[in-house]
């Protein structure tokens, strides 16, 4: 795990260089309503997001609220992007070390290159189940994502690792006796300090030898 964190800690040290803090407490009106199920009239954070990637999965109210938002902190899309440069890297990077299976909490709308896609450019078989607790991404995963095919949608919550880890669903692709790249990008802010704590934590106790975490953050923190 030194290893990956390591390389985990150098692309976030790269991130900082160009970042600034983000006061996130600006963006209430997301964060309450950051799994507003499919209710398109109520901004909705990972559609939100998919705005900023250039995704295609944004209503009216999204677009609004990201305008907002960005009236606020402009950066916001290009650290959007250069988050997504990052988890990608890093799952390729993973994959390099010889590990095949991947979780990906607090996944987000499925856009394109993902997780898997970069995992199985190097290794073609790797396994990947992208786990969320909103309604609105679990609908479009299990559309495109839920082939049967190496791959899962998962709905749960990543601040129960026990219970994540021993999902039916996700039990179904990745055997957590062996290693895994559990990511967990631009998802730790949604959490409060303690909590964000303990579920890296928690995730960290229960994965097997060699395997890595992948971390990414805004910092809501910072003034
Ligand atoms: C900003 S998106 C990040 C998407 C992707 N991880 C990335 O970095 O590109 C945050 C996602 O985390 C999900 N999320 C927030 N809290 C969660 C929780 N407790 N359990 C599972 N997913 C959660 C949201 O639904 C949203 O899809």
């Amino acid at each position: 795990m030194a290893a990956c964190e390591a390389a985990a800690a150098a692309g976030m040290a790269a991130a900082a260089a160009t970042a600034r803090p983000v006061v996130l407490r600006h963006a209430g009106a997301v964060l309450a309503a950051m799994t507003s199920g499919l209710d398109t009239s109520v901004p909705n954070m990972a559609r939100v997001y998919n705005y900023w990637l250039g995704g295609k999965d944004h209503f009216a109210a999204d677009r609004a609220e990201a305008a907002r938002l960005v009236a606020l902190y402009p950066p916001l899309p290009a650290l959007a992007r250069e988050n997504r440069a990052f988890l990608l890297e890093a799952a390729g990077w993973a994959a390099r070390q010889g590990i095949g299976q991947f979780i990906d909490l607090g996944a987000g709308l499925p856009v394109s290159p993902s997780v898997h896609q970069a995992a199985r450019a190097v290794l073609p078989a790797a396994r990947v189940a992208y786990v969320d607790i909103d309604p609105v991404v679990l609908s479009r995963a299990v559309a495109l994502l839920a082939t049967g095919d190496g791959l899962a949608a998962v709905d749960a919550d990543l601040r129960d690792p026990a219970a994540v880890l021993g999902h039916q669903g996700l039990r179904a692709v990745i055997n957590p006796a062996r290693p895994v790249c559990v990511i967990l990008g631009a998802v730790v802010h949604f959490l409060d300090p303690d909590a964000a704590c303990a579920v890296t934590a928690g995730y960290a106790s229960l994965l097997a030898p060699g395997s890595c975490l992948v971390l990414s953050s805004l910092d809501r923190f910072s003034a």
